[in-house]
């Protein structure tokens, strides 16, 4: 199969070199992105937020599945050589039907990450997950946590209004810690967890609001960190890892809608300096 003029199918030199895709609702999967720059600093990434569709969390497998389907055709006509879906929702709903229409594209979520951070974090095994209102009702992390550690028990709540505050770069004050504590301020008292996934992409930046409404207790953990763990295993299967990169751009983005704003909330999410002029947008 040739991808931007590269025959992916053969382990060339050439398709070494292109970009890994990231997707996800908007700028939260900017979290995972920067995790996977710092473990894979030979890679090259291309990273697209759907933001003229935000939010996913609300919305029905079907459609958040149509939109999966649309960007991961486009990172794919565009030249990618795997495919990571930064937002827990669009894994939870989607990922099967990505791997099926997709079979010569490895393709990684952040769900089986986030739920192996939660078991290797948690002592007592009582875990809590928040997420948005589809991550939670459809239990793909307890169904994960689960299978890694059959004795668990695992609680979870949704925190929709999370995302928009992210989205708007409030990640701390005054609107954060009441939004955080009307969500899991009873959280710990209720249930004793020790650990609390946080289970969507856009929550690591309200990380201080949610810790201080959660209590010192309780150790909070994303899939930031271990998804990366498991592309660079997956590149090395799959023997695509690139060689050390000598020059240009490590990453480029791709946005549905609102370059300004993306680049602008998006430089709090990579503690880096992004221009609206970096971010071109795209119609899906
Ligand atoms: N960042 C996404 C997630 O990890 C979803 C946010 C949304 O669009 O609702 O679930």
């Amino acid at each position: 199969m040739v991808v931007a003029g590269v025959d992916v199918t053969q382990k060339s030199t050439e398709s070494c070199l292109l970009p890994i895709g990231v997707f996800d609702s908007g700028i939260g999967g900017l979290t995972v992105l920067k995790a996977l720059m710092e473990r894979l600093p030979q890679e090259r990434f291309l990273y697209l937020g759907d933001t003229a569709r935000l939010p996913y969390g609300s919305k029905s497998a079907r459609s958040v599945t149509r939109y999966a389907l649309q960007t991961t055709a486009l990172l794919r006509q565009r030249g990618v050589k795997l495919l990571v879906i930064a937002c827990n929702t669009a894994t939870a709903v989607s990922l099967d039907a990505l791997q099926g229409a997709y079979p010569d594209l490895p393709v990684v979520g952040v769900i089986r990450p986030g739920a192996l951070a939660a078991c290797q974090a948690s002592a007592s095994g009582k875990i809590g997950v928040i997420g948005t209102e589809s991550t939670i009702a459809g239990g793909s992390y307890e169904r994960e946590i689960l299978n890694m550690r059959p004795e668990a028990q695992v609680f979870g709540r949704s925190c929709p209004l999370f995302v928009p505050l992210a989205e708007e770069g409030w990640c701390t004050g005054q609107i954060a810690r009441l939004v955080a504590e009307q969500y899991v301020g009873t959280l710990y008292a209720e249930t004793g967890i020790d650990t609390l996934v946080l289970g969507c992409t856009h929550f690591p930046v309200l990380h201080q609001a949610i810790q201080h409404a959660v209590g010192p207790e309780v150790r909070l953990v994303d899939s930031a960190r271990t998804t990366a763990d498991f592309v660079h295993d997956m590149l090395v299967r799959q023997d695509i890892c690139a060689a050390p990169r000598s020059q240009g751009r490590q990453v480029s983005f791709l946005a549905t809608d609102g370059g300004e704003r993306f680049a602008r909330v998006g430089s709090l999410f990579m503690d880096q300096p992004l221009r609206t002029e970096d971010v071109e947008l795209v119609d899906l």
